[in-house]
């Protein structure tokens, strides 16, 4: 199967995936293409070193959301992908996109959600004065960060944790559940049906 990957950033969960693929962990799925709309983003060399199409499409070029969202789609259906993975793609989407690619569309999400939706997430956490906080990875619908969650991670957060702490292990967990949940759907075990996600219960 085929996989997308979105990002606008540093990829550090792209670069999981790629290290997941290299493993043979992600249920014989292949990145066939890392777009991203800023053109300095990091993870297109994580892409490039890894052998993989490297895409810049920057929004700024594009009139309106609609505009780059339909100049998005048509890049990512040349590569006809079975799931399009949303790693650090820091755009709202159209109704257009999301409906296009429903159902094979994933995203992770600094928070348990459905706390935390939105930016800032680890600030938040820790002004409420939270005891845990973590990761989430759900199916993308037209709410923003309110799809049907997939799979989580929790984290402890400790007394001294500042944002730079509790991101890091924030993403130190975002790292081991995003291959996981991106596994099981390639292998046709996760679904989005009518009702909301299905997990066939086989061990991990
Ligand atoms: C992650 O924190 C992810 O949860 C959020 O954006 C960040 C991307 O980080 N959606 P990276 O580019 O994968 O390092």
């Amino acid at each position: 199967p085929r996989v997308v990957v979105l990002i606008s950033g540093s990829g550090s969960n792209l670069q999981a995936l790629i290290d997941a693929q290299g493993y043979d962990e992600l249920g014989g799925g292949k990145i066939v293409a890392v777009v991203s709309n800023q053109p300095d983003a990091y993870g297109l060399k994580r892409a490039k070193e890894a052998g993989i199409e490297a895409v810049a499409l920057p929004h700024r070029e594009y009139d309106s959301r609609e505009a780059f969202d339909g100049a998005l789609i048509k890049v990512i259906e040349r590569h006809e992908p079975h799931l399009v993975v949303l790693a650090g793609f820091m755009r709202i989407l159209t109704p257009r996109f999301v409906q296009r690619f429903y159902g094979r569309l994933l995203n992770i999400h600094p928070s348990l959600l459905p706390a935390y939706q939105g930016l800032n997430t680890h600030a938040r956490a820790l002004a409420d004065g939270v005891s845990e906080h973590g990761c989430s990875v759900h199916f993308v619908t037209e709410e923003l960060d309110g799809g049907p969650v997939v799979l989580q991670a929790a984290v402890a957060v400790a007394e001294d944790d500042d944002e730079a702490s509790l991101k890091e292990k924030v993403h130190a967990r975002e790292h081991l559940i995003y291959p996981i949940a991106v596994r099981w759907f390639l292998e046709g075990r996760l679904r989005l049906e009518a009702q909301g996600p299905t997990l066939d219960a086989t061990p991990l």
